[in-house]
């Protein structure tokens, strides 16, 4: 496995596979990569011939009071891994490398309403950070297809809709979230959760499992079904952003019958700030 970090080398790479007629597959994570992330590479290479993974800890989508400077940072480590599991090029670049003119002044991507609502109340500005560093990753890397985990749902829609509106000519793919045993979902906020937090951690699953029953049954009082979502998040020892059932599709609110819902839940435990959700077809 190659490590890289700019843009120049980067796009020789690609277009030397290019040349013999070998697709591309980009996997964009943060780093300090957990099973969850390997998940993605997996399902990468079941997509193309040639794997590109990036980590890059992107500034413009971390709040001023967010844990940008702590977030781990774990590069030799993640680098093992990637290379043990046939990545071809970890592609690592520096702020400088990503955003040459200082990441204020640059050209921002936005994708107006959608990151406005949920995740994005709660942390405005995150998701145009998110989609501003995407689209310059899948520029520079200009992959076939570009893999992104159903974890963080509402990135998934905002990015599918950016690269619609854009007309950018890349295949998304989600892959399934990966859970601990006890249901948690992997991520690399958890790390954050003292030994008693951690134990309080898989009652959010629970309650996406509740009202994942209840929304099968035929209960369509998503009123009642959201607000008993806060509570039993509330009573696990959760401060709850929301609990929420939407369409899965554009993440606006569902009519009763709408067959493809989401349920999607944001609490703080401790320090730690944790998402997860649930698709429901009915
Ligand atoms: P990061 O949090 O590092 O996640 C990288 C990718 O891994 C994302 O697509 C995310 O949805 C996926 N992922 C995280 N936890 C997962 C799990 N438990 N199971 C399966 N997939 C999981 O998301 C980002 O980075 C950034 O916002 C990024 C897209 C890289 C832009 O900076």
């Amino acid at each position: 496995m190659k490590t890289v970090r700019d843009i120049k080398t980067l796009r020789e790479i690609v277009q030397g596979w290019r040349q013999d007629g070998e697709n591309v597959v980009l996997v964009p994570t943060m780093g300090n990569l957990h099973r969850g992330h390997m998940s993605l590479v997996s399902l990468a290479h079941e997509q193309a011939e040639r794997v590109v993974v990036t980590a890059f800890v992107n500034p413009a989508q971390f709040g001023p009071n967010e844990d940008f400077e702590n977030y781990p940072r774990t590069m030799e480590t993640d680098r093992r891994r990637l290379s043990r599991a046939g990545v071809d090029v970890l592609f690592a670049p520096t702020s400088e490398v990503i955003y040459p003119a200082g990441e204020a002044d640059e050209t921002r991507v936005c994708v107006p309403q959608v990151s406005t609502i949920l995740c994005g109340q709660f942390r405005p500005g995150h998701f145009d950070g998110v989609t501003s560093v995407v689209c310059r990753l899948l520029n520079i890397v200009q992959p076939d297809i570009a893999v992104f985990g159903q974890k963080d749902y509402q990135q998934l829609v905002i990015i599918r809709r950016m690269v619609s509106d854009l007309h950018i000519p890349v295949k998304i793919i989600a892959g399934q979230t990966l859970r601990e045993t006890d249901g948690v979902a992997m991520s690399s906020r958890n790390q954050y959760l003292s030994d008693e937090e951690r134990a309080q951690a898989p009652a959010m699953f629970q309650a996406l499992k509740v009202c994942r029953v209840r929304l099968v049954g035929g209960d369509h009082d998503y009123a009642a079904i959201e607000a008993d979502g806060m509570k039993s998040l509330q009573e696990a020892g959760f401060s709850p952003e929301y609990f929420c059932v939407r369409k899965a599709g554009d993440l606006s609110a569902p009519v009763p019958g709408w067959r493809y819902l989401v349920i999607m839940a944001a609490a703080r435990l401790g320090s730690a700030r944790l998402i997860d959700n649930m698709l429901v077809e009915l």
